[in-house]
């Protein structure tokens, strides 16, 4: 895989990167010459992994945070801000997913899929661009454009938030307030040169994604790899996609390259959605 340093000197944090997809674009990252904050609810993942980013790129920084605690995800922009002196980067990428029906889902499983996906995407970003703001000198602000600024900002969506899905409504709607979000928060930060984007990942394969298949079927009583390979069959490339490929993706978005993207949300599914 080619990296071309896109990301030398910048600060990434991103949420969730102990594992699955948020540990595929730390590592990417670490390798296009970014320093990553592992900021991660896991206490088994979140050393290690910075461990190994510090290994492969920059010195990364573990840091143990729940992203549904608005408190902590302050702390966290402040004490990155201070070990760093910046921060150029946001992914939010933690991300919780528990199916049940329309009929079956209870009040605490609403709270526990938007207070992650929702409220502590929506917290964090506030947090992490306010230092970002913050850092902007204040004639360049007077400006009313900071051209010379740079800030990005991904979200994890899904394909699950660009249409309904059976068994998944909360976090088919949490995933679809991401889009909204992003377009929302792109035009209120594009004065400072903030890119605010997201992606839409369908079947890549996770521990999220397995907790989920197994789920499944053992509901439906079917036998193991069944859910993966219904799934995949409706993907026109017929195959999942790759943290590798998901990142690829997540590196190009937060790099110069894609300065004069804002406000978009990128499919990353195979061709299963158009729009
Ligand atoms: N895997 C897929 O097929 C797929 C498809 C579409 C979208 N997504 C989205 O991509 C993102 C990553 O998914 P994944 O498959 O890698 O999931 P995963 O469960 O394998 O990893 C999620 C990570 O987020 C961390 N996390 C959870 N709650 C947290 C919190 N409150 N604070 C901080 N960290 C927290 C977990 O500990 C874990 O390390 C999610 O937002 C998910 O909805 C995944």
């Amino acid at each position: 895989m080619a990296t071309l340093g896109r990301l030398k000197g910048k600060v990434a944090i991103i949420t969730g990167a102990g594992r699955g997809i948020g540990y595929g674009i730390g590592r990417r990252f670490a390798e296009e010459g970014a320093h990553v904050v592992v900021a991660e609810i896991d206490r088994e993942t979140v050393y290690k992994a910075a461990e190994d980013f510090s290994r492969i790129g920059p010195e990364a920084l573990a840091y143990p945070v729940d992203v549904g605690e608005v408190e902590q995800t302050r702390q966290m922009a402040a004490d990155v801000m201070q070990r760093f002196g910046r921060i150029d980067i946001l992914v939010n990428n933690a991300g919780l997913s528990e199916k049940a029906t329309l009929l079956e889902i209870t009040p605490e499983q609403w709270d526990r899929t938007l207070r992650v996906n929702l409220r502590g995407l929506l917290f964090c970003t506030q947090a992490v661009v306010r230092q970002m703001i913050a850092c902007i000198p204040e004639a360049v602000k007077q400006a009313g454009r900071a051209d010379r600024c740079y800030g990005k900002v991904l979200n994890l969506s899904s394909i699950a938030g660009r249409r309904g899905r059976a068994d998944a409504v909360h976090y088919s709607v949490s995933k679809a307030a991401v889009i909204t979000f992003t377009q929302s928060a792109a035009i209120e930060l594009a004065r400072y040169n903030i890119n605010v984007n997201a992606i839409c990942p369908s079947v890549v394969p996770t521990p999220m994604w397995e907790q989920l298949a197994r789920q499944v079927e053992e509901r439906e009583g079917w036998p193991s790899g069944e859910f993966f390979q219904r799934r995949v069959e409706r993907i026109p490339l017929k195959r999942a996609g790759t943290v590798e490929e998901v990142a690829t993706i997540a590196a190009f978005l937060c790099s110069s390259d894609a300065d004069y993207i804002t406000a978009q949300t990128y499919n990353i599914d195979g061709g299963s959605e158009m729009n």
